[in-house]
Formats: structure tokens, C-alpha cells, sequence
């Protein structure tokens, strides 16, 4: 019995042994796991991080660019993205704490366009033109790597040009000494192609002073004394005003039909045949407040839609998304659902906007994103910064070729749905626009009938040629710059070029 006992004891004893001991192996072996694979992602992130090749900047970000996605943030961040139907509703509320104003006050304050005809502008026949407009943002010459002198732009590559952006300051158009110089030299393309029509872009999303110019009758008259002054100096054909945005509040919406009204009254009394066209907001929640559809539509030659910045990197959508989808995703809904080309485009057709008066901005940048987990890299995946490539995200045509032909491990994907190229390695992912992305959203442009394509912008294309194979330099071809524009000109205007 006691024997026994002791025994028992005993293997007790040997089993208490055992137990610990398995114990403390499989806590070693989890921890030596776990120690490893953590040793063998952060040897494999470093190494992959180190290898990738950065291009330079080679673009200057604009402050109004930035100015324009921060607007954007807000306006997001102020709705509740699973709920659209709300969201109109919403955006009263929290623009204004102390504005009591609804939807259907909004709605009483629209201006319609005068059931008896518009007396004051009657579109000439051929105004069913396809148009390719381009804007040319002035060179700042902080980054002297690459700037886009007007000596280098193809007079043929764009039906328009829009040259700027100058400001309004005291209720007049300002042309500071960068402006001047550009604006004087910018006539020789005119001298090569004599159907090119060169404009003046004025405002800007930084551009803070329009609320004033619109307020009274006298405000405006000065702007516009202002405007015939320069368009005369510099010899333009119009004005492209870029207002980021008027909002629903102190009339400015009305006040700014008005604007366009006395800019086409004004054009019509001189009998000049300067063109009037409007920079508007792609983004359904900001235009609905922005703008009496109708009233630019009797006023406005054409409106340039921004139809881009869709996605792009922030704290509250650190999501990586694409920078101009054309058409939504199966799995987007409500408000995401709107952020394409296609919505935007038939949004303003159906506000009353003539389809051909809706140009379509298409842009020659991508955004770039630095993703939080390499491995996670479809769209819609998690992100945690701005990429490396470019500046704020914003990153060039030329740079992106850069970047794509100094990496060994470039993974690229065509999203078929939207029309969108991506790409992205190690943790650098980029929404982008290649030829083929264009070729198909200026295809869509042609066959929908709209009016034509504006290009944002001349200086994101790649001008200077880093795209080409890095074969032997041919000397002086000129039809190797500007590849993306030259694209969209050759669907736009079929086999002409
Ligand atoms: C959106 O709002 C609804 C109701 O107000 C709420 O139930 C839902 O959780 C909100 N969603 C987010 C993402 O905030
Ligand atoms: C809010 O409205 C009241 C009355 O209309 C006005 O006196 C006050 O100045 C407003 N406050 C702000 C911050 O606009
Ligand atoms: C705007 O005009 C005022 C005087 O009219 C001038 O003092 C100010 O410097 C101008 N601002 C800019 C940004 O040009
Ligand atoms: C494009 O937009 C129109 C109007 O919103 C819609 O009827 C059509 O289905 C859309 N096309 C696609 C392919 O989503
Ligand atoms: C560029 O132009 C040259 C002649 O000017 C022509 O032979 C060549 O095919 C063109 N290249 C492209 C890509 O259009």
C-alpha cells in the first residue's frame, strides 16, 4: 500500500515535471516563431523600402491644388458616407451652426433662366465643336529641374489654353510679373496655329477674394472693367473663371449668376466674341450648392468640369482609391458611388446643362499612397500616408515613368471597371493615368456627345520626354512630348493628327 502510494507519488511528481516542460518547449518554439517571422517581414520591409528608387521632384505642387483637397476632406468628413440620401441635408447643417436655412429655402433662392428665351446669348452653330482644353499652370521656377516654358508647348496640341491662374485682389484681376512675362510670350503659339484660342484662368481653390467681387453691382463692374482691360492688353480670347466654389450662404450662388450674366451682357454690347467659360466642382454634394445649373448654361460658353481628385490619401479616408475612375466599382455604394466620371458627367446633363457644353477634365497626375501592408494592395486597401513618389501625394506623369522604369518590381494592374490603371510596389502604391486610360475615358467623352475633354494639366504631362524606352535619343521629334495629350487629341479628333 505505502509502497504504492510512493509510486503514485512519484509519477505524479515526474508528470508535474513533464507538464512544465512542455510548457516552457512550446512557449520557446511560439516565441522563436514568432521572433522569426518578425525578423524575416522587417529584414524583407527594410530591404524592399531601401531598394526602391525615388525619382526627384520634378513638380512643383501648387498651393491651390492642396487648398482644393483639403475642401474636399472637409466636406467629406462633415457626412456620413454610408447615408447619400442625407447628405445634401447634412452639409446645410454643418457648414453653418447659425444658419437656419433648408433644402426647399435653398431651392426658393435658385434663379431660372426667364421662360421667354435668353435674349442675351445665342451660341453660334459651329459651337458643337469638340474642344480639348488645357490648362498651363504658370511655372513658379522654385523647381528649376523641370519647367514648362511656353516654348515648349505644340501649338497644335490643344483647341484651347488656359493660362494662369491670375488672382482677384480688390475686386480686380491681378497680373503679377511671372504672369506678364508668360502672358506676353504666349501669343507665338497663336502666330503657329491661328485657331488655337488662348484664355485667362482666373481664381484658384486658394483664391480667397471672390466672395467680395461678387457681393454688389459695383464690385463687379470693376472686375469686369479689369477683364476687358487685360483681354485687351495681352490680345486672350476669354476668360475661364475658376471659383472654388461658391457656396449656398450670403447669395454668393445668385450673385455669381449675376457675374456671368454681366460678363456675356458686357461681351455682347462691345460685340466681341471673347469666350466665358467656368471651372466647376465634379463632386455632386458641393455643385448641388454651388450653382444655379441653368444660369451658367444661358451664360457660360462651356463649363470645365475637375473631374478628378475623386480619391486621394487623407486621415479620415486613409483608404488608397483612384484618382479618376470612370465609371463606380461593384462593391462601391451611396456616396462612393458617385465618385466617378460617368455620375459627374450625367449629374450636371440632367441639372440642365447642354451636353455640348460639358467638357470633361481628365487628369495627366496620380496620388500616391504609402500602404500599410505591402502584401494588402487592391484598391481600397489601408493606407497610412502620402507615397514617396511626387510631392503631397501628387505625383507627375514623368515622374511616375521614372519611378516605373528605375524599379525592378513594378507590379501594374489595368482596373478594367473604371478604366484606371495602379500601381504599386513594396509600399508605395500610385493611381495614375496612362494612354490607355485616357484613350478609353476620351472614347467614352466622343461617344456620349459631350462637348469635349479639358486636360489638367499641360505641366503633369510629360513634357520632357522620361517616358520614352531608354533607347538612343532621336533629336528634335516633337511628337514624343506630351504623350497623354496627344492621345486624347488623337481620339478626340480621330486619325486628324
Ligand atoms: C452613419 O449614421 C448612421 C445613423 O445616423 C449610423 O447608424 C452609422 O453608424 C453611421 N456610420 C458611420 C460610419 O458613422
Ligand atoms: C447668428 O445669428 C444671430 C441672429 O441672426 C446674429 O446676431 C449672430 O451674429 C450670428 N452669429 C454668427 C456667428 O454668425
Ligand atoms: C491687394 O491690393 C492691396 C491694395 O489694393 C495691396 O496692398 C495688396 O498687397 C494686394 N495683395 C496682393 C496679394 O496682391
Ligand atoms: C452612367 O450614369 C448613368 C446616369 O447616372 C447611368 O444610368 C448609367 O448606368 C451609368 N453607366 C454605368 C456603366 O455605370
Ligand atoms: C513622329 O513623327 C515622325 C515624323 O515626324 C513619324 O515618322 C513617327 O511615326 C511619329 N511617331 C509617332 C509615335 O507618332
Amino acid at each position: 500500500m505505502a509502497t504504492q502510494q510512493a509510486k503514485y507519488e512519484l509519477l505524479k511528481e515526474q508528470d508535474n515535471f513533464r507538464n512544465n516542460h512542455k510548457c516552457l518547449r512550446i512557449c520557446v518554439l511560439v516565441s522563436l516563431c514568432a521572433a522569426s517571422s518578425i525578423a524575416v517581414y522587417a529584414t524583407w520591409n527594410v530591404i524592399y523600402r531601401q531598394s526602391l528608387n525615388i525619382p526627384p521632384n520634378l513638380l512643383d505642387v501648387p498651393r491651390s491644388w492642396i487648398y482644393r483637397l483639403q475642401f474636399y476632406n472637409e466636406h467629406f468628413d462633415s457626412h456620413n458616407i454610408s447615408l447619400h440620401k442625407s447628405l445634401l441635408y447634412k452639409s446645410i447643417s454643418h457648414n453653418n451652426q447659425n444658419n437656419t436655412k433648408n433644402i426647399k429655402q435653398i431651392e426658393n433662392e435658385r434663379i431660372y433662366p426667364s421662360k421667354l428665351g435668353n435674349f442675351i446669348y445665342k451660341p453660334k452653330k459651329h459651337s458643337t465643336d469638340m474642344k480639348l482644353v488645357c490648362y498651363y499652370h504658370m511655372p513658379t521656377y522654385v523647381n528649376k529641374l523641370s519647367v514648362l516654358y511656353p516654348s515648349r508647348i505644340d501649338p497644335h496640341l490643344c483647341t484651347h489654353i488656359n493660362v494662369g491662374p491670375a488672382e482677384v485682389n480688390d475686386s480686380r484681376i491681378v497680373i503679377n510679373d511671372d504672369l506678364r512675362k508668360l502672358l506676353e510670350n504666349i501669343n507665338e503659339l497663336k502666330i503657329k496655329n491661328e485657331n488655337l484660342k488662348i484664355l485667362l484662368w482666373v481664381g484658384g481653390a486658394d483664391d480667397i477674394n471672390f466672395p467680395q467681387m461678387v457681393s454688389t453691382h459695383a464690385h463687379r463692374k470693376l472686375f469686369i472693367q479689369s477683364l476687358k482691360s487685360v483681354l485687351e492688353t495681352y490680345r486672350l480670347d476669354g476668360l475661364d473663371l475658376d471659383w472654388e466654389f461658391p457656396s449656398a450662404y450670403s447669395k454668393e450662388r445668385q450673385h455669381f449668376s449675376q457675374l456671368l450674366h454681366e460678363i456675356r451682357r458686357e461681351y455682347q454690347r462691345e460685340h466681341r466674341t471673347y469666350l466665358l467659360s467656368v471651372a466647376v466642382s465634379a463632386v455632386e454634394g458641393i455643385a448641388y450648392f454651388a450653382y444655379d445649373i441653368r444660369e451658367i448654361n444661358s451664360y457660360a460658353d462651356y463649363i470645365n468640369i475637375m473631374a478628378y481628385d475623386y480619391h486621394f490619401y487623407s486621415r479620415s479616408q486613409p483608404f488608397v482609391g483612384l484618382n479618376a475612375p470612370l465609371y463606380p466599382r461593384r462593391n462601391e455604394h451611396s456616396l462612393l458611388s458617385t465618385l466617378n466620371i460617368n455620375y459627374t458627367a450625367h449629374y450636371w446633363y440632367s441639372q440642365g446643362m447642354a451636353k455640348n457644353k460639358i467638357v470633361i477634365g481628365l487628369p495627366t497626375y496620380g496620388h500616391s499612397y504609402r500602404l500599410v501592408n505591402p502584401f494588402s494592395n487592391h484598391i481600397g486597401s489601408p493606407a497610412e500616408g502620402f507615397g514617396s513618389v511626387g510631392e503631397l501625394g501628387f505625383v507627375s506623369y514623368s515622374e511616375l515613368c521614372w519611378f516605373r522604369q528605375n524599379n525592378m518590381y513594378v507590379n501594374r494592374v489595368f482596373d478594367v471597371e473604371t478604366c484606371s490603371p495602379y500601381l504599386y510596389s513594396g509600399l508605395e502604391w500610385i493611381s495614375y493615368e496612362d494612354e490607355k486610360s485616357l484613350e478609353c475615358k476620351a472614347q467614352y467623352i466622343k461617344k456620349y456627345g459631350f462637348g469635349g475633354a479639358m486636360i489638367f494639366s499641360l505641366n503633369t504631362d510629360d513634357f520632357a520626354s522620361y517616358c520614352e524606352p531608354k533607347i538612343p535619343r532621336k533629336k528634335s521629334v516633337s511628337n514624343e512630348t506630351f504623350p497623354l495629350v496627344r492621345k486624347i487629341y488623337s481620339v478626340l479628333f480621330d486619325g486628324m493628327k
